[in-house]
């Protein structure tokens, strides 16, 4: 006999507590953090769905395996427990601890780029983009055409599209040093990359012989997808599909924030032992011995305990379809989210369902502050606040308007999630009510983080 009902595969042993606020607490709080909910007190938010990003619960694996953490300086035992894991995940060979991943991406680009190269993704991250540019590169996004569509019913709209890279590399294979598949594609909607595209650019890569790397955050998640999406790997283990996806690059970056189950931490891991010699280098100057990297023995203990934990069957069921499962009842209700439902995160489609407040009014971000007032719910904007901005300071509207909920690892129950989908459900009922945002004073770059706001009727809602 077996049940529908999917559980949380977990009991919870120690619990954080959360405050209730009321409605008038909350408009205060959001008028004192001036209209931006990055610069809200944490304990002023009963949801955070801010990030999904160090922000997860560890296990009692995890927490006895930091009770045996080796805190020497060099050759410690916890390193030696940490790299056995990531190779038996990744199976490369050489592994670089890092405090995080953009200090994974910091490293491989400063070793291997040059000005004016290009590094070709399906679409970078924000700090992966940034340590491109840092460097003088021009990061390349190529993802499939679906990628960038809000709505659609194709399985992995992360892919990568080969052909325009087959292009890119055709015009410039000298200017690229390698080429990166971001998995999932968090900027696109945590949505997957099958392991036929990952197959495909190998190849393209192998054809002009340009190395590939992995940014390998959710890879576990993305493993569960080619599971349950992609013909021929119904029934696998996670881990092997894992272990296929890795086989078939030449290194990775990795945020254990994420699919590493661990509040800090991160990796570069590579098969070239040359480049993994030019990049320790780096690591000395800016992360710390190559046996801990910026990192505590501890935390290499956790990160080697939560990379298989993160593949666990029971696990990933219960994670894909917590988020599925509030896509579903979002959908049920008529609001706009981005589909199909990705793997770490929901994202509304403001444009869509504010249609009456124009881009230049910045209406993801006023549905992200109506979110807060309302229930106590904290996302983030991924719209024209945050890609709106261009290099020579003027303004262009950005493609999509989205606010990303994106949920942290085992944290949240079934009734939180109900409860999010209450409270948006709420805010459908009002959604023509609510008006936009103007912006005050924000810094040149990534001014999400301390922009200031006010509404533009004096009220975020008409009454
Ligand atoms: N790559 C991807 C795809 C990411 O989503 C992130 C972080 C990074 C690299 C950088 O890793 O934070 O450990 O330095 N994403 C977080 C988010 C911050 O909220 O999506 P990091």
């Amino acid at each position: 006999m077996s049940f529908r009902t999917i559980i949380e595969p977990f009991r919870i042993k120690t619990v954080e507590p959360i405050r209730q606020t009321t409605r008038e607490e909350r408009a205060d709080a959001l008028t004192a953090a001036r209209f931006n909910v990055f610069r809200l007190q944490a304990e002023d938010v009963l949801i955070d769905l801010l990030t999904d990003s160090g922000t997860g619960a560890m296990s009692v694996h995890q927490w006895s395996g930091m009770m045996k953490g080796d805190e020497s300086y060099a050759g410690g035992r916890s390193y030696a427990v940490f790299e056995r894991a990531v190779r038996d995940v990744t199976g490369f060979a050489h592994v670089i601890p890092t405090h995080q991943g953009r200090a994974a991406e910091h490293i491989l680009f400063s070793t291997v780029l040059e000005p004016g190269d290009v590094v070709p993704n399906n679409t970078h991250f924000d700090t992966t983009r940034a340590n491109v540019q840092d460097r003088g590169g021009v990061a390349l996004d190529l993802p499939i055409p679906e990628g960038r569509q809000a709505q659609s019913d194709h399985p992995f709209k992360g892919n990568m599209d080969v052909a325009a890279l087959e292009r890119a590399l055709a015009e410039r294979t000298s200017r690229v040093p390698l080429v990166m598949l971001t998995i999932t594609n968090n900027s696109e909607g945590g949505q997957p990359v099958s392991l036929a595209n990952v197959r495909a650019v190998r190849e393209v890569c192998d054809r002009f012989g340009v190395p590939l790397f992995i940014d390998a955050c959710r890879f576990a998640e993305n493993a569960w997808f080619i599971r349950t999406r992609e013909p021929g790997h119904e029934g696998r283990a996670p881990i092997e599909i894992a272990r296929e996806l890795f086989a078939l690059a030449d290194g990775c970056t990795m945020s254990a924030k994420k699919d590493g189950m661990s509040n800090i931490g991160g990796f570069l891991a590579m098969n070239d032992e040359a480049l993994a010699r030019r990049c320790r280098t780096r690591l000395v100057l800016t992360e710390g011995f190559p046996t801990y990297g910026g990192l505590a023995g501890y935390d290499l203990e956790a990160i080697a305990v939560g990379l298989h934990e993160a593949l666990d069957e029971d696990y990933l069921r219960y994670r894909i379809r917590s988020i599925e499962y509030l896509g579903d009842k979002l959908l049920a209700a008529g609001i706009p989210i981005v589909t199909p439902t990705g793997g770490h995160a929901i994202y509304l489609d403001a444009r869509r369902w504010l249609h009456h407040v124009p881009q230049r009014e910045y209406p993801a971000w006023a549905l992200s502050c109506v979110l807060y007032v309302e229930g106590g719910i904290r996302a983030a904007e991924i719209g024209s606040v945050m890609f709106g901005r261009q290099p020579d300071g003027s303004e262009r509207p950005a493609d999509l308007e989205l606010v990303r909920l994106a949920f942290p690892r085992r944290v949240y129950t079934q009734s939180h999630v109900d409860y999010v989908a209450e409270v948006l459900i709420h805010l459908h009922a009002m959604v023509g009510r609510i008006r936009g945002v103007r912006m005050l004073d924000a810094p040149e770059v990534l001014r999400h983080f301390t922009a200031t706001f006010a509404p533009v009727d004096r009220s975020l809602v008409v009454p």
